[in-house]
């Protein structure tokens, strides 16, 4: 049995592609079913929906074969023990530094103000802020980062951006663009050797799908 560990919403919907290329079709449509483990049209291939932020730990400890995950994801869980053999191009955002719109960033960091951020992505900001020379003092949320700026919560937040659109309906603008994120496959090393031939044979299809786009 192979299992693929998933997380419900974008990375999901654009994986479906990658395994229509390699023959394997979901068999239940997540937003529908509260199964959790989902079948394919493979009998030994199938599908676990875990949280975004659970799918690194699900392959590292054997839970799942393969999986696919954010590029931030992966930093912030620190990736041990995962082979990570494909960029997958798919789900594609980037983390920014983003503050209300009348906010003076620029002018906090020439005067070396220390500034309060809000983020989920804590080792990306502080990387990112320390290369930089600013001092933070970080607060870590789970969700809704947006709120924190305009409680006064914090002065500035660290997280994804794909369209802005969350952005600009909360009245905050971007001011740094961190890093560039897509959907990496992931592999448990364990499974690489013992189910070598089938986990080969997807990412193969997979590299290919991908070069195809
Ligand atoms: C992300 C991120 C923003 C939003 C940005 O949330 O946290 O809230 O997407 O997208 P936009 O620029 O297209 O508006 P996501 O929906 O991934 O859920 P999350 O809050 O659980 O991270």
């Amino acid at each position: 049995m192979i299992t693929l560990a998933l997380s419900k919403g974008r990375i999901f919907d654009e994986t479906l592609p990658l395994l229509a290329a390699a023959g394997i079709e979901v068999l239940e449509d997540p937003e529908k079913s509260r199964k959790l483990i989902l079948p394919t049209n493979q009998p030994d291939v199938r599908v676990v929906l875990v949280r975004a932020t659970d799918v690194p730990t699900y392959v590292q400890y054997g839970g799942a074969d393969l999986g696919v995950t954010g590029k931030d994801t992966l930093i912030e869980h620190g990736a041990q023990g995962l082979y990570q053999p494909l960029d997958l191009q798919i789900a594609k955002c980037r983390v920014s530094v983003a503050v209300r719109n009348d906010f003076d960033y620029q002018q906090a960091v020439r005067q070396g103000a220390r500034l309060r951020v809000a983020t989920k992505y804590t080792s990306i900001a502080r990387d990112f802020f320390a290369t930089k020379g600013v001092h933070v003092d970080m607060i870590k949320l789970y969700g809704s980062m947006e709120l924190a700026p305009l409680t006064g919560l914090a002065d500035a937040i660290v997280d994804l951006v794909s369209t802005g659109n969350t952005l600009k309906a909360n009245h905050l603008v971007e001011v740094e663009r961190i890093m560039d994120i897509s959907s990496h496959l992931v592999v448990n090393q364990a499974a690489l050797k013992l189910k070598q031939a089938p986990l080969k044979r997807i990412i193969d299809v997979f590299a290919q799908a991908i070069q195809q786009d």
